[in-house]
């Protein structure tokens, strides 16, 4: 039996346990169980007495604003929604080794011309992160270093009443209480430590950042479990094998979320990228079959991104199907409107599919530039090289209207393409034609198989050949 000072925590959503288990009965993850002193007070409801009365306030009171922190780094104070709001306590989560530590130590770089700035790291020493500052330019920034680990003696510290403008803790999983009895990086541990200082940040009006490290799933423990305490979660995401970085806003109370920032990794540290469809089509060829350009939208910003596709043959009974930068739920439900609506088999081919430069789409949208250069692997026709693609594709192969398209032409004009290719019920700002270029509107995904790949017999998978 388990003993009663101990409880079993799930290390990925921080679920309670009573005993071991070996699958969550939670969130159903595996192995994520492990076992950790519980409070030494446990609560006992409201036994003790009465509480204080508390005073109700209105909506329309006056509210001192303070002005945000500004860094210059465009992409990144826009991801935020205009820079830092003093008192917030923003999450930037991510894989080990992607940037965290590099993009906020620029950030804090920038920022300590204007406030005093405090960054705290408890995984390099103090000459660590001084050689990353010189490799980064910023020696002679007036940032505060320590290399600490106790919340104790930070809040300590930090508890002053002159406090700094802006902390940022290196990463939660390393912090530790010493009244929680566990070891740094567990849910309590982490969770605790996320407390002590976003309540401090709150009474003090600092700007608190918090790295948390988290795999694609999540199974590291800490970041999920705190997504719910702060006001902001970033995340840094990207593919290591390419240069570029994308910062995400999950969640934001002073913004709007899908808001991202685009930066490239160099030697020197990660630059802005502040035209980034130019960046994303930079590889392009423009005459090989399997491809084609989706004009998408992350958050306010219209963004180009070149949609790879490969349809080879295949020997095994269930062929392969691989995506990189998309949902591979969307990508079996285009194939199956393809097969069922179009008449387009790939049941015996494998399928692979690719958003070049390591960007990742959410967007329904981007359905009619997948089934574009899904059409253009199977016929080797390539797609209209000088054309953009927007549209979501319903289940009985209709092509549905998206939003913004508007910005999506402009942006495509902009960058010199000439046509778009697009649902059929858009409206485009009361302009029909688009402005300079030339819109076809296809109203079924029939029209793009015409489109694309006029002499192909059906089924065109017979003798199909994919791109290269
Ligand atoms: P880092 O910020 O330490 O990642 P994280 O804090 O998310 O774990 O980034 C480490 C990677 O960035 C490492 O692989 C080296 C690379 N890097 C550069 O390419 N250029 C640079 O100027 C710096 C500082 C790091
Ligand atoms: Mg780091």
């Amino acid at each position: 039996m388990a003993k009663a000072s101990a409880r079993f925590t799930c290390q990925k959503c921080g679920a309670i346990h009573r005993k071991w288990v070996g699958q969550c009965e939670s969130c159903g993850a595996w192995n994520s169980v492990s076992e950790e002193s519980a409070p030494a007070a446990v609560p006992k409801g409201l036994s003790g007495g009465k509480g204080r009365k508390i005073v109700f306030e209105s909506l329309d009171g006056k509210t001192e604003q303070k002005p945000r922190w500004v860094s210059g780094i465009g992409e990144f104070d826009r991801t935020c929604g205009g820079g830092l709001v003093p008192g917030c306590a923003i999450l930037v989560g991510g894989d080990p080794g992607i940037g965290k530590s590099t993009l906020l130590l620029q950030v804090v770089g920038q920022l300590a011309a204007k406030t005093r700035c405090v960054y705290v790291s408890g995984e390099e020493s103090v000459d660590q992160v001084r050689l990353r500052a010189a490799r980064l330019g910023l020696s002679n920034a007036d940032v505060a270093l320590a290399s600490e680990t106790s919340v104790r003696d930070l809040v300590t510290t930090l508890d002053t009443a002159d406090p700094p403008g802006v902390v940022v803790i290196d990463s939660i999983q390393t912090m530790y209480v010493d009244s929680v009895d566990s070891a740094p990086g567990t849910v309590s541990q982490v969770r605790t430590s996320a407390q002590e200082l976003i309540r401090l940040a709150k009474a003090r009006g600092f700007s608190l950042f918090l790295v948390g490290h988290v795999t694609k799933e999540g199974a590291i423990a800490g970041p999920r479990v705190l997504e719910h305490m702060v006001d902001t979660v970033l995340y840094f995401e990207g593919d290591r094998g390419h240069q570029f970085r994308i910062l995400r806003a999950i969640k934001n109370r002073f913004g709007p979320t899908d808001e991202i920032g685009v930066f490239e990794m160099t030697g020197g540290g990660l630059s802005e990228v502040e035209n980034p469809s130019t960046l994303f089509l930079s590889q392009r060829q423009t005459d090989l079959s399997g491809a084609a350009v989706f004009a998408g939208i992350e958050g306010s910003r219209p963004l180009l991104v070149e949609i790879q596709a490969l349809v080879a043959e295949s020997t095994q009974a269930t062929p392969r199907r691989a995506v990189v930068g998309w949902d591979s739920g969307r990508l079996a439900m285009i194939l199956a409107v393809l097969e069922a609506r179009c008449g387009m088999s790939l049941a015996g081919h494998e399928v692979y599919l690719n958003v070049a430069g390591g960007l990742r789409i959410n967007e329904p949208a981007a359905d009619l530039a997948v089934a574009a250069a899904l059409i253009s692997a199977v016929a080797d026709n390539p797609a209209p090289a000088d054309a953009v693609i927007f549209g979501e594709i319903g289940l009985s192969g209709e092509i549905r209207p998206v939003g913004q398209s508007d910005l999506r032409i402009k942006e495509a004009a902009k960058l010199g393409f000439r046509k778009s290719i697009q649902p059929a019920g858009t409206a485009s700002g009361g302009k029909p034609d688009g402005g300079p270029l030339a819109i076809t509107k296809i109203s079924h995904l029939r029209d793009l198989v015409a489109a694309i790949a006029p002499h192909a017999p059906t089924p065109v998978a017979a003798s199909s050949r994919g791109r290269r």
